[in-house]
């Protein structure tokens, strides 16, 4: 993609998110958990400590962040390219939105200088339908872990929904994200979650744990 129309899709994203996210509350968005669970359950065996660097990629209005600053983890970092999302996520966490550090940014297009000990991500990797998106994404990962750092990708399972938000999505198997991930990362853990919308509608989620080879 040119520089213009690579441009002009992070804008289309970022508006449309911040859209979704000022029309709907937190708790009625489909994707919404009141208890990550599955989230943590993969955090926690990574086996990492409380000093561990752990970024939320696409966190949104996720309680994951409020979860892990209860369990004691020190050094979270939440990335979205909402600021609606970040703003609510900030306000709901009051005086501890300090100890966190928040990107406003679009995932195809960050980097960091320090790298993570654990990247988790819950439903948006499969929001990148554009190949090249994709292969950005796979950059930033990378480059972001260090051996022996921890990737969990939750997407929509081979039988879950096709769109999300009216988006067109990806839907993947434990198989074919080890296939895009997998020259440099170790596929050690797979879960699968039949989530339920606030509306009552199940969709299947597949959640990986890679280690960073
Ligand atoms: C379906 S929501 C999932 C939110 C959260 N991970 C959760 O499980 O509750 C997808 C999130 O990804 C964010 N998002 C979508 N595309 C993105 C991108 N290219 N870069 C960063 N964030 C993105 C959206 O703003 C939204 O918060």
């Amino acid at each position: 993609m040119t520089n213009k129309k690579t441009e002009k899709a992070t804008f289309n994203r970022k508006s449309l998110w911040d859209k979704i996210y000022s029309e709907n509350s937190s708790m009625e968005v489909s994707w919404y958990q009141q208890h990550p669970e599955i989230s943590l359950k993969l955090i926690r065996s990574t086996g990492v400590d409380l000093t561990a660097r752990i970024i939320d990629v696409g966190g949104g209005t996720s309680t994951l962040v409020d979860y892990l600053l209860d369990a004691g983890y020190e050094n979270l970092e939440v990335l979205d390219i909402s600021h609606s999302a970040i703003e609510q996520t900030r306000s709901r966490l009051n005086r501890r939105a300090d100890k966190v550090i928040w990107h406003k940014n679009d995932i195809t297009k960050f980097s960091s200088n320090i790298s993570f000990d654990v990247w988790h991500d819950r439903a948006v990797f499969h929001f990148l339908t554009d190949k090249d998106d994709r292969a950005k994404y796979v950059r930033a990962l990378s480059n972001a872990l260090k051996s022996g750092s921890h990737a969990i990708i939750a997407t929509f399972d081979l039988d879950g929904p096709e769109k999300c938000s009216g988006l067109n999505i990806v839907r993947y198997s434990s198989e074919a994200l080890s296939d895009i991930f997998g020259d440099a990362f170790q596929l050690v853990e797979t879960r699968t979650e039949e989530h339920v919308t606030p509306s009552g509608i199940k969709q299947s989620f597949v959640y990986c744990r890679f280690v960073r080879l």
